[in-house]
């Protein structure tokens, strides 16, 4: 028998579990190495630069676990550093943009497509320019927004409070206004509040890591299960560089079960970036 393909996926923190969460339900045989940033989360509003030297130690890292494919399960990596992590992966990299943009692209009937994401994944146009691309030259038009506050409520488990909606109809608005028919979640945390956002804008909702996971399948020769339920089997070795208070209950949340005890890094474990 041969050793199980090993994918490592690396996230600023804990959001990229909503993304492990797709890769383990439909890909249950590989073994996962999954890296939570979370002593320096969120990136969301921080620079380019910085983004990109945090994203290059996480692929330093994975690259030194002999993992055979990186999933960029963050969508403020994959729109700001993506072409760093690939440089130094020497392995495939699948990140969360262009297999979204994809799929919204066909799943929209208007072509009027909305994106919301972290301020960095906004401010990088990096949807925006996957759609324009894989577009086609039919009139298309998209409309984005970030939505910070959006993060710390799905972190405090507000999916369906009243100012969750309330803050949700505030910056979806300029997207209704547009009248899209389709909005990408371009942020690990979104598809926690797909129901309070498509209370709010019943249109058709993206989820990155759905359509990053299928992509992953597709590139293994792998099939769509017809399962579609958390294996408990799975193989996940876990690492984050820090283990805030709350971890255990932010990690059930967004993987659906417990993870257990996590390996610690600390952020010299991962600091020297090799390029070779
Ligand atoms: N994981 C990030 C993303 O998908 C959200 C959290 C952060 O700002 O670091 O954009």
């Amino acid at each position: 028998m041969s050793a199980p393909i090993r994918i490592g996926v690396f996230d600023s923190g804990i959001g990229g579990l909503s993304v492990l969460r797709h890769l383990i339900t439909e890909l249950p045989e590989v073994h996962y190495i999954y890296l939570g940033d979370t002593a320096r989360v969120p990136y969301g509003n921080k620079s380019v630069a910085t983004i990109a030297h945090y994203a290059a130690q996480s692929a330093t890292f994975l690259r030194s676990k002999g993992v055979d494919m990186i999933v960029v399960a963050c969508n403020t990596v994959s729109s700001a550093a993506l072409d760093i992590v690939e440089a130094i992966a020497h392995v495939p990299v699948v990140g969360m943009i262009e297999p979204a943009a994809r799929a919204a692209l066909e799943l929209t009937r208007t072509r009027r497509i909305g994106v919301i994401g972290t301020r960095a994944t906004i401010e990088s146009d990096a949807y925006t320019l996957a759609l324009y691309t894989h577009g086609g030259s039919e009139r298309l038009t998209v409309v984005q927004h970030a939505c910070p506050l959006l993060v710390a409520l799905a972190e405090e488990g507000w999916l369906a409070h009243p100012a969750t909606l309330a803050i949700i109809e505030e910056y979806l608005r300029p997207l209704l206004d547009e009248t899209v028919d389709t909005i990408i979640l371009g942020c690990t945390h979104f598809p926690l509040l797909a129901d309070a956002i498509g209370q709010v804008a019943p249109v058709t909702l993206v989820d990155p890591g759905y359509w990053a996971t299928r992509h992953v399948q597709r590139m293994l020769g792998s099939h769509a299960t017809s399962e579609h339920r958390l294996p408990r089997t799975a193989r996940v070795e876990y690492y984050v560089t820090d283990v805030p208070n709350n971890f255990a209950a932010v990690a059930r949340q967004f993987l659906g079960f417990d993870i257990g005890q996590p390996h610690r890094l600390s952020l010299e474990e991962i600091t020297p970036i090799v390029t070779q």
